[in-house]
C-alpha cells in the first residue's frame, strides 16, 4: 500500500512523516511518535481512552487516520502536562517527537502536573489510571467550552469516556475542583485535601 506524507503539529512540535492510509492516529501517536499516554482500549470508538485534541476538539484517535491530520494541531495528554515544557520547535521527521508544549496554558501545581491532573489526583479521580489520559483530554475540551460547568455539563461532556474503576464521582469532583482552581488562580493540588469541594453528587 502506498504511503502519503502528512505534516502535522503534535504538542506544539512540527512532525512530517510518511504514513500508510490505513494507519490510525492512535497508532501513529503511540508507535511512531512514542506518545504512549494515548491509550487504546476498545479500538472501536466506545471507551474514549484514546481521546486527543485536534484543533481543540476532542476526538477518538482510534477512529481517525493519521493521514487525515494534514495541517492539523494535535494535542495528546503529554502536551497538557506543564512538566514536559515547551517543545523545541525544530521539525521532527518521522517520529522523533517525544513530548511537547503545555499547549493549553494550564498552570502547574508545582509538582509538574496541570491543575486538572492535580485535581484528579487530589479528588481520587483515578484508580488504575488506564482511562485517565482520555478523561484529562476530554475534560480539557469541556472546560474550554464550559469554564464553570455544572455537574450535568460535566457528566454530559465526559459521557464518551468509560471508567471501570472509580464510579465517576471522583472524576466529577476533580473537574469541579479544576474549574474552581482556575477561577481562583491557583493550582488545585496545592493545599487541597482529598475531600476538597465534595459537592458533586452528595456523596
Ligand atoms: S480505544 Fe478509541 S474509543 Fe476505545
Ligand atoms: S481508573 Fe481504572 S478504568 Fe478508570
Amino acid at each position: 500500500m502506498g504511503e502519503h506524507r502528512v505534516e502535522v503539529t503534535v504538542n506544539g512540535r512540527s512532525v512530517s512523516a510518511m504514513v500508510e492510509p490505513r494507519l490510525t492516529l492512535a497508532d501513529f501517536l503511540r508507535d511512531r511518535l512514542r506518545l504512549t499516554g494515548t491509550h487504546l482500549g476498545c479500538e472501536h470508538g466506545v471507551c474514549g481512552a484514546c481521546t486527543v485534541l485536534v484543533d481543540g476538539a476532542a476526538i477518538r484517535s482510534c477512529l481517525a487516520f493519521a493521514v487525515q491530520m494534514q495541517g492539523c494541531a494535535v494535542t495528546t495528554v503529554e502536551g497538557l502536562t506543564p512538566s514536559n515544557g515547551a517543545a523545541s520547535d525544530g521539525a521532527a521527521s518521522d517520529g522523533a517527537a517525544s513530548d511537547g508544549a503545555a499547549s493549553d496554558g494550564a498552570a502547574s501545581d508545582g509538582a509538574g502536573l496541570s491543575e486538572l491532573q492535580a485535581a484528579f489526583r487530589a479528588e481520587h479521580g483515578l484508580q488504575c489510571g488506564f482511562c485517565t489520559p482520555g478523561f484529562i483530554v476530554s475534560a480539557t475540551a469541556l472546560l474550554a467550552n464550559h469554564p464553570d460547568p455544572t455537574v450535568d455539563q460535566i457528566r454530559e461532556g465526559l459521557s464518551g469516556n468509560l471508567c471501570r474503576c472509580t464510579g465517576y464521582q471522583g472524576i466529577v469532583r476533580a473537574v469541579q475542583a479544576a474549574a474552581r482552581a482556575r477561577h481562583a488562580g491557583h493550582g488545585a493540588g496545592a493545599g487541597h485535601g482529598a475531600g476538597a469541594g465534595r459537592e458533586a453528587d452528595g456523596e
